[in-house]
């Protein structure tokens, strides 16, 4: 608050709330780069115990080690995803849409492969640009298609589609996600199957994202089979 115009018996009081907020502010900064370090601190030793463990003889306890290690791995990068967050709006770029989407799909096409889906790639009938933080875009469609191949059944095919009024659609045929719970599932640390691999934070992550961008990103209801996610961001001319 500006100390100018303001009587002098009064000074002393928005000085002191001027101190604390930038006190706090400090305090908040600290904290998010205490759990951003933290975050990538515990990549390095989690690895290492991945190579470890993939050294050992092919046993079911062995498997269910590495199983763990990459429950572990997806915690620590989600917890890192969220320090993309503070990422200021100035660092925004105008790009091509389907450019910025297709390089997602193809990233995690050998893994959908793997996992036993076919992977498609619709891209828009026209040319669509966004302004938006790359790097934020691509880790809450990564979280989308990583949702698709995680919770998408295990066959069937994955669909990433494109429209030209910005929307982007991933689709799957797997047992979808129950209307009543459509809301809940952006809750952070909210899962369907508790015991699953992920922490719950995914859509809550995509959802921040959308939302930074003036976007909107919702969970579609209707008669298909599967999970159709749409995140819609403003498009420009
Ligand atoms: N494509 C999908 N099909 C069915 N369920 C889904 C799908 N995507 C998300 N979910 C449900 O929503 C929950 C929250 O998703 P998310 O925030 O990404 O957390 P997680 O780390 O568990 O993937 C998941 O645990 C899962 O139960
Ligand atoms: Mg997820």
């Amino acid at each position: 608050m500006p100390v100018k115009h303001v009587p002098q018996e009064i000074a002393p009081l928005v000085h002191a709330f001027n101190e604390a907020l930038a006190r706090l502010a400090q305090g908040y900064d600290r904290h998010n780069r205490f759990l951003t370090d933290a975050a990538h601190e515990l990549r390095t030793p989690i690895a290492i115990l991945r190579t470890r463990a993939e050294l050992l003889r092919q046993e079911p306890q062995s498997t269910r080690l590495l199983h763990d290690i990459e429950r572990l791995s997806h915690l620590a990068q989600q917890l890192l995803d969220h320090q993309l967050l503070d990422r200021p709006s100035d660092q925004r770029e105008i790009v091509d849409l389907d450019d910025l989407v297709c390089r997602v799909a193809a990233d995690f096409a050998p893994l959908a492969i793997e996992a036993g889906y076919d992977l498609a790639f619709e891209p828009s009938p026209d040319k669509t640009r966004v302004e938006v933080n790359v790097l934020q875009i691509e880790r809450a469609l990564a979280n989308l298609v990583c949702n698709a191949i995680e919770h998408g059944g295990g066959g069937g095919t994955i669909t990433v589609a494109i429209d030209r009024t910005g929307g982007i659609e991933v689709r799957d045929e797997g047992p979808g996600i129950p209307v009543e719970e459509r809301e809940n599932v952006f809750e952070p640390f909210y899962r369907l199957q508790p015991q699953s691999r992920g922490a719950g934070l995914g859509l809550n992550l995509a959802r921040q994202i959308a939302l930074l961008h003036e976007g909107t990103i919702r969970i579609l209801a209707g008669s298909w089979r599967g999970a159709r996610i749409r995140m819609e961001l403003p498009v420009r001319s």
